[in-house]
């Protein structure tokens, strides 16, 4: 099974194909780095968005409560990661180029999709609380209040980033980069929130092009993974990759897909 087979790599989101494979160098430029590592970043959020859209209406009553911090999780780190954009990266780009308005139509695809976006992490909140009780159907439906948007600028942003190369060296985006990873990484809680992007970074795709994303020492990466993500495994149970880091079917899919 080739990795782009998988049920989650298609729809409703397609993942999207790296910068670096479509122009395969040893040394990338640092503006094809950084759109490879964003789109590494929202391939992430899009296996663990498709992965919920793909199995909600078919999750036993008995899965329910882990099912529902999976989702808290994609929904928080999604949150996490438009919010370290809009509040550092975006505006690091601006002061630096002298652009105010340099980054405005990716804040106002966030604003697109922001509405749904908080609708579907509300009704989170309030299964957590016990305040709903669990509705596939429903889930469903207030993912397709924003997944047409999400998608459109998870893609978008990538060729705004590569755009960012008539700069030149004005930009270090490998060291901004690196600065928003760090802020976004040090917000989300080590067992109940990053292992959403663990395990949903498929280590096998594009012919394992991006085996060493996300760039931090390989032992940190491996106790994160395999380490932090076993203390609620039962979360990431829905996630498309394993512990080990390779892709693998959904659990349920019911019998249509
Ligand atoms: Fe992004």
């Amino acid at each position: 099974m080739t990795t782009t087979s998988y049920t989650w790599a298609q729809r409703p989101i397609p993942l999207i194909r790296t910068p670096l494979s479509l122009n395969p160098t040893p040394t990338p430029d640092q503006f094809t780095f950084a759109a490879t590592e964003m789109s590494n970043v929202h391939n992430c959020i899009i296996r663990a968005f498709n992965s919920i859209y793909l199995q909600a209406p078919h999750i036993p009553p008995s899965h329910h409560t882990p099912f529902i911090n999976y989702m808290l999780a994609a929904y928080t780190g999604l949150k996490a990661h438009h919010e370290g954009e809009e509040s550092f990266f975006f505006p690091e780009l601006e002061r630096i180029t002298g652009e105010k308005d340099l980054m405005d139509a990716n804040i106002s695809q966030h604003a697109d999709f922001h509405s749904g976006f908080e609708a579907f992490g509300k009704w989170l909140q309030e299964l957590k609380n016990g305040r709903e009780i669990y509705d596939g159907d429903k889930c469903v439906r207030l993912l397709d209040a924003f997944i047409g948007p999400l998608s459109s600028h998870l893609n978008d942003e990538i060729s705004t980033i590569l755009q960012l190369s008539k700069y030149g060296d004005l930009l270090d985006l490998r060291k901004l980069g690196k600065a928003e990873g760090d802020k976004v990484m040090g917000t989300l809680n080590k067992t109940t929130q990053l292992p959403v992007f663990f395990l949903n970074h498929d280590l096998t795709y594009e012919n394992g092009l991006h085996a060493s994303f996300p760039p931090i020492p390989g032992v940190v990466t491996w106790v994160l993974r395999e380490g932090f993500a076993r203390w609620n495994a039962s979360w990431w149970q829905f996630a498309t990759c394993g512990f080990d880091g390779r892709p693998r079917e959904l659990p349920f899919l019911g019998q249509k897909s």
